[in-house]
């Protein structure tokens, strides 16, 4: 990681980088625990937050994550910005480049918008979320958590529920497990699952029952009615009936199983609230998690500037 400029997706990292993030990001969670959760490691590194759609964990989380390293940190959203006067994505991130930022982030409805402006900027990028693409940040908490909750990765039985075909959680927890050795049982109504799914090396399951039978982690996906460009299921009634995440489903996986939502989660819908609140979710461990991550990601990203920092910093002194 330490050699890249850009975290775009988890299909591009090798195993031996994803453990590289698990493992500082061990060191970065040591600090949050902290009663003063802050250290200088990255003063004098500008980041800038570009979200062109809505978030509320990513974007907290990535800002926090700048704060605790003492990066300097602005935040941009579209609404409001001179995109709504036609000002094209290059030409916005071009611009908030020319003042002098280090890294940007960016969440985008466009797969590969990420890539686009790691192409064209000097600075680094992370992808935050590109369409039905690929989220690598909350990939990689998500493996942060299975391996801090169950002690490793490697030989575990995930199924994966819901909305595959738009989701990128779904993608870059695909890439991440199986880099990392675990095997992955997909299920969700036909309409929802990617064409040629198999060829994404998974099992497909047939039903939630067969899906979660056994397995050590289920991590349920969110039902993205906002990507849905036609009716891909009868109703919503019938999705949670035939694909919700129940107390009674949830049994069949085994005793010490873990229950994951990337969030925001449409309680009552593919996961119950019960499941949602009860002892096997660590849905919000995710979230403390994701702060940490993203901690070590900037960590490792920026490893070349912070050094240029810091010599610019001594000659200051
Ligand atoms: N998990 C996730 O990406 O949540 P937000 O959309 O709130 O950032």
């Amino acid at each position: 990681m330490r050699t890249r400029k850009d975290l775009l997706g988890l299909e591009d990292l090798t195993r031996e980088e994803i453990l590289e993030v698990l493992d500082t990001a061990e060191s970065m969670l040591e600090i949050l625990e902290r009663p003063i959760k802050k250290v200088p490691t990255l003063r004098g590194i500008t980041v800038a937050n570009l979200f062109f759609e809505p978030s509320t964990r990513t974007r907290v989380s990535f800002e926090l994550a700048e704060k605790r390293l003492s990066a300097d940190s602005v935040n941009f959203q579209s609404t409001g910005s001179s995109v709504s006067k036609g000002e094209t994505l290059k030409d916005t991130a071009r611009n908030i480049e020319a003042m002098r930022v280090d890294m940007v982030v960016i969440r985008h409805g466009s797969a590969g918008a990420p890539h686009f402006l790691g192409r064209n900027l000097q600075a680094g990028v992370i992808n935050a979320g590109d369409g039905a693409h690929e989220h690598p940040t909350q990939g990689l908490l998500d493996l942060f958590t299975v391996r801090r909750h169950l002690g490793r990765v490697e030989g575990l039985r995930v199924a994966l529920l819901g909305d595959i075909a738009h989701s990128r959680v779904a993608r870059s927890n695909l890439w991440g497990l199986r880099k990392l050795g675990a095997s992955v049982v997909v299920c969700g109504p036909a309409t929802l699952l990617p064409a040629e799914v198999e060829r994404l090396g998974v099992e497909v399951a047939p039903t939630v029952e067969e899906a979660v039978d056994g397995a050590d982690v289920v991590n349920v996906l969110r039902l993205q009615l906002e990507r849905q460009t036609s009716s891909l299921i009868p109703s919503i009634r019938e999705y949670a009936r035939l694909f919700g995440l129940t107390r009674e489903r949830l049994a069949l996986a085994k005793p010490t199983a873990l229950v994951m939502h990337p969030g925001p989660m449409n309680r009552g819908v593919e996961i119950a609230h019960d499941v949602a609140d009860g002892t096997r979710s660590v849905i919000l461990d995710q979230v403390t998690n994701g702060v940490a991550v993203r901690m070590a990601v900037l960590y490792l990203l920026l490893a070349e500037k912070r050094s240029e920092a810091g010599t610019a910093l001594e000659r200051t002194a």
